[in-house]
């Protein structure tokens, strides 16, 4: 039987918050496999706040998705078809290959890695034993520097990068703040994650709240959101503190302003403090040739209950455009999903 895919391509560039017609949903046939290809069929699909920069005609980091190409993302699957040595029909993968429910691709794509459902449940390979994860383990190791005196302060806390870098905070055994957004968010940064304190930023008395909590003052700050909250934080930092710059998702809406002026961004905080704080930017992609004993030691965390986590699961991939929004507008609570198939 003909076996259709079905693919989001960007359509238009977003001004501010993406609507559906920036996206146009495709539905091509698929190909027979050529020699050393593999045809993967999607289960889930990952919804993260960096799909939102890539919208934008301006290089980051990594070049924008063009207009008509298939929107980036990560996904897992199963191959279901192969003409490879490398991959057997049934084997799971995770696949940086886009908003699409099935992929077929060569069998040496870097964009290709094996994972192992007998590490984790097979959708955690896009949160906290995915990319996420990893994000948040070398953050803080790397870039951080943890160490176990350190008073730890992490923003969307209870996010797919936020829940991992507080857990993995006090497991080191430092003191550690969560900042969320609304009661249920804090809760569970609190009862569920155990971190000593949970700080609520839509709250009036934030910034009471953020000192009381944190009233030996800042050594690590580990930024995912920016604007306000960081201004916040700046006030509480030690000498010697580290803002690793994992994120900051409050301009990401705003990246391209009509006049061309540019967002504040936590650089503009960070950099003009005296003492100034060691910050820098990172990218989980500096460190892939340790992704592999990442993902083992955050998977064994997760077996052994020391690291809790939360999904927000979409069902279908038509819902991607709205997951995205979703992510942009803090509707989601923990990791992101579209459900694409069983
Ligand atoms: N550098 C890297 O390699 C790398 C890799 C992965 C992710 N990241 C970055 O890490 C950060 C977190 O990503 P994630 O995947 O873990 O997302 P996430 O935390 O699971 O979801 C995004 C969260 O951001 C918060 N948020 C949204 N709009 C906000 C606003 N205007 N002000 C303050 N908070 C807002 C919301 O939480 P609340 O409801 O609590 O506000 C929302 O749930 C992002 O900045 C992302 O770009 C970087």
């Amino acid at each position: 039987m003909e076996k259709i895919n079905k693919r989001w391509v960007l359509a238009r560039r977003p001004k501010g918050m993406p609507e559906d017609e920036c996206w146009k949903l495709e539905e091509p046939s698929i190909n027979d496999l050529d020699e050393n290809q593999i045809l993967i069929k999607v289960m889930y699909l990952s919804i993260d706040p960096y799909m939102r920069g890539r919208m934008n005609d301006m290089k980051s980091y990594t070049e924008p998705v063009a207009i008509g190409e298939v929107m980036t993302g990560e996904s897992v699957g199963q191959v279901i078809q192969s003409r490879s040595e490398k991959f057997q029909i049934g084997d799971y993968v995770a696949a940086h290959l886009g908003w699409q429910s099935f992929i077929r691709c060569n069998d040496d794509n870097p964009a290709l890695m094996r994972i192992y459902p007998d590490l984790a449940p097979i959708q955690s390979f896009l949160g906290p034993a995915g990319m996420p994860g990893r994000t948040a383990y070398f953050g803080l190791k790397e870039v951080g520097k943890v160490k176990e005196s350190d008073t730890v302060v992490v923003s969307a806390a209870s996010g797919a990068v936020g829940s991992v870098v507080g857990q993995m905070a006090k497991l080191i055994g430092c003191k550690t703040i969560g900042i969320a957004g609304g009661k249920k968010k804090c809760d569970f940064v609190k009862d569920v994650m155990g971190l000593d304190f949970a700080i609520d930023y839509k709250s009036k008395t934030f910034r009471d709240d953020l000192s009381k909590a944190c009233s030996d003052g800042i050594d690590i700050y580990f930024e995912n959101v920016g604007g306000d909250v960081s201004k916040a934080v700046a006030e509480l930092l030690n000498p010697g503190a580290r803002v690793p710059i994992c994120g900051f998702i409050s301009a990401y809406n705003s990246s391209i302003s009509e006049s061309g002026e540019l967002p504040e961004t936590p650089f503009d905080i960070f950099g003009n403090l005296n003492p100034m704080p060691e910050h820098r930017f990172f990218v989980v992609t500096e460190f892939k040739e340790k992704w592999e004993e990442a993902t083992r030691e955050l998977a064994e965390w997760m077996r052994q209950g020391k690291i809790k986590y939360k999904e927000t699961i979409l069902d279908g991939i038509e819902k991607a455009p709205q997951g995205l929004r979703d992510v942009l507008s803090g509707k989601n609570f923990g990791k992101q999903l579209i459900k694409v198939s069983d």
